[in-house]
């Protein structure tokens, strides 16, 4: 069968994680498709596919992005971080995981992904965020099973461990 021009694939160049990574997409291929399907990296969810619900949610150069609404051929180039990213080593849960276990702050699961790719950001940006403002980046994430409130608790719990780690680390400085 003879491939449409619009549906030769493309070598994508990026990083994933800090690896340098190359897989092909088609012209049309979306950024979930290919990271799940091309690339092997099936932390990061799918859910609605329109930009709705934050399961897919990744980082692309820093910004949080619906991976859905994302072509794979745009991210040639950039550097992307994943749910798989957030481990220190394999098998290891980083803070903001182990405060999400601790707290029962996933139920199914489907969610959680995008969930702690979003409360990471937060946090990077804003060692100490209020109530509020974990809500505020909560409201662009679809959960059905937790009810959201161990998820703030988490993510509040999580802010004061690396609060934490931060002053001693400046004390041994
Ligand atoms: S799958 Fe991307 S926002 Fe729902
Ligand atoms: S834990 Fe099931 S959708 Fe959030």
């Amino acid at each position: 069968m003879t491939r449409l021009k619009s549906d030769r694939r493309h070598a994508v160049g990026f990083t994933l994680n800090g690896s340098a990574t190359t897989a092909e997409a088609e012209p049309r291929m979306l950024l979930t498709d290919f990271l799940r399907h091309r690339v092997g990296s099936t932390g990061t969810h799918v859910g609605c596919e329109h930009g709705v619900c934050g399961a897919c949610t990744v980082t692309v150069d820093g910004m949080l992005t619906r991976a859905c609404l994302t072509l794979a051929v745009q991210i040639e180039g950039c550097a992307v971080r994943t749910v798989e990213g957030l481990a220190p080593s394999p098998g290891r849960l980083g803070i903001l995981q182990a405060a999400f276990k601790h707290h029962h702050a996933l139920q199914c699961g489907f969610c959680t992904a995008g969930i702690l790719m979003s409360l990471d950001k937060l946090l990077s940006e804003q060692p100490k965020p209020s109530e509020t403002e974990i809500r505020d980046v909560l409201s662009g994430h679809l959960c059905r099973c937790t009810g959201y409130t161990p998820i703030v608790q988490a993510a509040l719990d999580a802010a004061s461990i690396l609060e934490r780690e931060t002053d001693t680390e400046m004390t041994h400085a």
